[in-house]
């Protein structure tokens, strides 16, 4: 019998409301001050302004005169559905003092595009202008984006004064490499929102998972039948991804091991690449010692073809008959050494049915600390989609997540690992004291 959905030690609604009272980083209602200097790039970050607004921060920008040479307020007050403050001396808000009010009110603090201009500007201490001003006045962590020609960005003044800002504390988005507006090659360009987002996200983030190692696998494994074809299945790797670069973000030291997929390695996390069930059953065995926590979320192939062709089968010549044998199933090898080796074992189920009797099956007889059953059998769930619901199911109950993003299902299921941690601590701690 499957059992009924525990009461949930956390403020379960919250996850329906979007509002931010988990663990995990986000930007919703978050108070995100975007400072906007006199550079080229200043109309890459009206695209950032429009992406964190979309994202439900509450922007408030602020633009040196400069800047708005370049782009217009009016802009940035559209997409951030507030005024632009002008000055520090303008009369309309006289009576708030603004610099103190946005340092007081910001979560983060953002320069982008970072002129050598106010880079200079803040390594000196300067507070000839309302952004100047509340960089100085807050205590929230500030973000400096330099953009600016390769032959400025070298310069030893420049990065002088960047060192200088990184002694203060403030983090550096280091610029891209790549041709820029004035024609010439070099690093000095502005990054895009992406990777900006994710500089932004880890800083809001609570390092919950600081200390952890975490192995995750994803994607799908490929299966051989000849040097043009393969057995493999509709796992895009989304969902594993999600989880490395959320648990990143988190603090955890992670190790992704991935089939086959078109995504990009997130950045800060160690990837291998394998191709195959037995390259990925190698890999893993190879990396479990010593994690804390092991996600499966890798779709591997149950079957491979029994033989492998060196040369490619010829339609004519093709036996229609395949046979196939089982191949290596890690996560029951990892039950099996979970107890000695004391990783906290998290596996993954796609079923198209009975998804909750499965999902049990499967927790018992692998070993599983945690099962995360995901139902394939709808367009914006599993395979492929980029949003995902999923069930918890662990040895005290049943959890129903909502239907999310994967990168928010990602930051619910660490949510719920870092529960079971302390748990585990705590137990851990209570057996050392009772001998
Ligand atoms: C067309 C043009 C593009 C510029 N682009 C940059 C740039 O990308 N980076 C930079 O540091 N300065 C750039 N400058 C120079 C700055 O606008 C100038 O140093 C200004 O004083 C910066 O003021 P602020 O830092 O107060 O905004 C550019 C100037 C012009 C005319």
């Amino acid at each position: 019998m499957f059992r009924a959905k525990r009461v949930m030690p956390f403020l379960f609604q919250d996850w329906f409301l979007g509002e931010n009272h988990c663990m995990h980083a986000t930007f919703a209602g978050k108070r995100i001050v975007v400072g906007v200097t006199g550079s080229i790039a200043a109309f890459k970050v009206a695209g950032w302004v429009s992406a964190l607004a979309r994202e439900e921060a509450r922007v408030a920008v602020i633009m040196t005169e400069s800047a708005a040479r370049f782009v217009a307020p009016l802009t940035f007050a559209a997409l951030s559905g507030e005024r632009v403050h002008p000055s520090l001396f303008a009369e309309e808000d006289a009576e708030t003092i603004p610099h103190i009010q946005l340092a007081r009110e910001a979560d983060l603090v953002v320069i982008a595009p970072a002129t050598a201009h106010t880079i200079a500007r803040l390594a000196h201490g300067l507070a000839d202008d309302l952004l100047a001003c509340t960089v100085l006045a807050t205590r929230a962590p500030v973000l400096v984006c330099p953009a600016m020609n390769a032959q400025m960005y070298g310069h030893p003044s420049v990065q002088e004064n960047i060192e200088k800002l990184k002694k203060f504390g403030y983090q550096v988005l280091i610029p891209e490499c790549g041709r820029m507006a004035c024609r010439e090659e070099g690093a000095g360009r502005l990054p895009e929102w992406e990777p900006a987002r994710e500089v932004m996200l880890r800083i809001l983030a609570v390092p919950d998972l600081a200390g952890e190692k975490i192995l995750i696998t994803a994607g799908p494994t490929r299966e051989p039948l000849d040097p043009a074809r393969f057995l493999s299945n509709r796992s895009s790797g989304k969902m594993g991804y999600s989880l490395a670069r959320t648990a990143r973000r988190r603090g955890a030291d992670v190790t992704l091991i991935s089939g086959p997929t078109v995504l990009a390695c997130p950045p800060d996390v160690c990837c291998v690449r394998v191709e195959t069930a037995a390259e990925m059953g190698e890999a893993v065995l190879a990396r479990c010692h010593g994690a804390s926590v092991i996600v499966k979320a890798a779709a591997v192939s149950d079957f491979r073809p029994v033989a492998r062709s060196a040369e490619k089968v010829k339609k004519e010549q093709a036996d229609l008959h395949l046979p196939l044998e089982q191949t290596i199933d890690i996560l029951k090898e990892l039950g099996q050494m979970k107890k000695e080796a004391g990783f906290l074992l998290v596996g993954f189920a796609a079923e198209s049915r009975d998804h909750a009797a499965e999902g049990e099956r499967k927790l018992k007889v692998k070993n599983l600390d945690l099962i995360a059953i995901n139902d394939i059998g709808s367009a914006n769930t599993g395979f492929e989609a980029d949003t995902n619901q999923v069930t918890l199911l662990d040895h005290d109950g049943v959890i129903s997540l909502p239907l999310v993003s994967k990168e928010r299902t990602a930051d619910l299921i660490w949510d719920h690992v870092v529960m079971m941690l302390k748990k585990k601590g705590a137990t851990a701690e209570s057996v050392g004291r009772s001998r």
